[in-house]
């Protein structure tokens, strides 16, 4: 798990080609822009896209029947999209803990499916 965690930040990191700064796993990191984002096959999703933010939901949704939590969605943080593969950073709430969680959903021919996550701090 810590080595998955690991290498979700090395791709930001590697991206992190503009001077905008964005919260990430509670630091301040640099977000990549979205040309070099999509030099890399990466593209960049809009956090505010209504539709990104149900698929947002749907991660929460599905987190919460897997491990029988009732966490809440909070916001987006980063939304990234790999052909097929969305990676997404999450702020949720536990109670009154917030935590980040780290998503990768799936969407082939309208079925999502969560295929990985991470809890973060
Ligand atoms: C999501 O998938 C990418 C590519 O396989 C992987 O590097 C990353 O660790 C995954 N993230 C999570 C939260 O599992």
């Amino acid at each position: 798990m810590e080595l998955k965690y690991l290498s979700f930040i090395v791709i930001f990191s590697l991206l992190a080609a503009s001077a905008s700064a964005a919260t990430f796993g509670g630091r301040k990191a640099l977000a990549p822009s979205p040309a070099a984002a999509a030099d890399l096959g990466f593209t960049h999703l809009d956090i505010k896209d209504p539709k990104v933010i149900q698929l947002a939901n749907f991660a929460i949704d599905e987190f919460n029947k897997a491990q029988s939590t009732n966490i809440a969605f909070s916001s987006l943080s980063e939304a990234i999209q790999i052909g097929k593969n969305f990676e997404l950073a999450i702020a949720a709430v536990d109670n009154k803990d917030s935590n980040e969680y780290f998503f990768n959903v799936s969407v082939d021919k309208g079925v999502k499916k969560v295929t990985s996550f991470v809890k973060g701090g």
